[in-house]
């Protein structure tokens, strides 16, 4: 397992190429099963999950190639409906193989995804949205096995708990069901939009993605076209994090105007951080400036709220805080594996229930963690640039993914670092 040293407390000054975004790219591979005609994918960043949703996509009889610029697929009729076990759970988001395969071949096997670091994390919202939308669905031996006779019928469905995950299953399930699909408290994340219109350029009829009340009218299919994923919002707030836990700036490129902004807005609560939008919203400048905080107070919430993808790093970056520091998870019951880490590292935090509050620390000291999750992988990385002396953090494979290039991008900007390969 790969290992990365860090050496702490280096100014971080450069420039950062922001990728395409994982969480629009996972959705948007899935729906490449909608069509049999050639899709071209553009700004996929080069993770971990999104090979495992290439391998999903082969074992499903698609034709991937995946290179420097483009990631194109062929989809064909699968022998075989089903996606395993072994690929569903290594990442959460093979589930959403199954609203594609179920509208569009009438029948599909898919695992039911395990537990994980930060939660129980269920899918009943998925599975309650296609059984409404006429899908006969049995649960036997850990798969959930969906089929249907004729198409999926549109139908009017409110979901009791926001999620993004069911959202983006059952608007690609409606793009080929009969009649009109209204989802009705719908997740509003921007990866949802650029979902929506991957779709709509494949031909779907959607509209009011971006808010609570998404409207989809079926058609009978779907076809080529090409799309360029969405930057990387979580990629970019990890890294103007790594600027407030540290000192010095970053210009982050490859954004666009709608992901600056609510970088900028989420952040405003951050007074020593200072984010400008530059080149029409192509970049973010993000700079670290002398003033004591006198008090934060987060929560995290669904879009366009404070995102939970990047509370852990968040808490990293204040460890060396003044002031009232006081965090709440909102959307995860149980996502502070981190915690146990940040304070091996000297990190002075109380959990109570779902909140933190961080009592800030003058020295931050190296040390070996262990990353447990994807981004309590990179709140490590985070306390470990504001650290003195070596951190190690094992277990990277986490970080890999969600974050391409992550040593390369930092090394570029004046940080010592460093990947040991076993
Ligand atoms: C997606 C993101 C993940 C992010 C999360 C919340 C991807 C690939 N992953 O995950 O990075 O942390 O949104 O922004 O896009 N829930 C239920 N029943 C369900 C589904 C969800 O109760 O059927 C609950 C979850 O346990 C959680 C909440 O709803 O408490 C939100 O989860 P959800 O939005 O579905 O997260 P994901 O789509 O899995």
């Amino acid at each position: 397992m790969d290992k990365i040293l860090i050496e702490g407390q280096k100014k971080i000054e450069g420039k950062i190429k922001i990728s395409g975004s994982k969480n629009s790219s996972l959705p948007i591979l899935a729906a490449s099963l909608l069509s049999d005609s050639q899709i071209k994918i553009k700004n996929v960043p080069r993770l971990s999950d999104v090979f495992l949703m290439i391998k999903i996509l082969e074992s499903l009889n698609s034709k991937v190639t995946f290179n420097k610029d483009f990631c194109k697929i062929k989809t064909s009729r699968p022998d075989n409906l089903c996606v395993s076990y072994d690929l569903v759970r290594k990442m959460r988001a093979s589930f959403l193989i199954l609203g594609p395969l179920l509208t569009r071949y009438g029948k599909a096997e898919v695992s039911l995804p395990g537990g994980c670091a930060i939660g129980t994390r269920p899918v009943d919202l998925h599975i309650e949205g296609l059984k409404m939308m006429g899908a006969n669905i049995t649960i036997k031996d850990g798969y959930v096995r969906a089929k249907v006779i004729g198409k999926l019928k549109g139908t009017e469905i409110k979901f009791k708990k926001i999620s993004v995950g069911a959202t983006e299953n059952i608007m690609m399930a409606a793009t080929l069901a009969e009649g009109v699909t209204l989802i009705k408290n719908a997740a509003k994340e921007p990866e949802i939009v650029d979902l929506a219109n991957f779709l709509i350029k494949m031909g779907a009829k959607i509209i009011g993605h971006g808010t609570n009340n998404i409207k989809v009218t079926g058609i009978k299919k779907l076809f080529a076209c090409e799309h360029k994923i969405m930057p990387d919002r979580i990629e970019a707030g990890t890294f103007a994090l790594c600027v407030m836990g540290c000192s010095g700036s970053l210009m982050l490129e490859n954004m666009n105007n709608d992901v600056c902004d609510h970088l900028v807005k989420i952040f405003s609560p951050l007074k020593s951080l200072y984010l400008k939008k530059r080149k029409k919203g192509e970049c973010l400048h993000v700079t670290k400036v002398n003033k004591n905080l006198q008090s934060v107070k987060i929560t995290t919430k669904e879009y366009p709220g404070f995102p939970t993808d990047l509370q852990a790093q968040l808490t990293a970056s204040l460890l060396k805080s003044n002031g009232k520091l006081e965090l709440k998870e909102n959307i995860f019951e149980n996502r502070f594996m981190h915690i146990s880490e940040l304070k091996r590292m000297g990190a002075n935090i109380k959990l109570k229930g779902s909140k933190l509050k961080i009592i800030g620390v003058e020295e931050l000291l190296g040390a070996e963690v262990m990353a447990t999750d994807l981004r309590a992988s990179s709140s490590l990385i985070i306390a470990g640039l504001m650290a003195n002396g070596i951190t190690t953090v094992n277990r990277v494979y986490h970080l890999d993914r969600g974050y391409e290039n992550l040593e390369k991008k930092l090394e570029n900007c004046g940080v010592i670092i460093r990947r040991i390969s076993s």
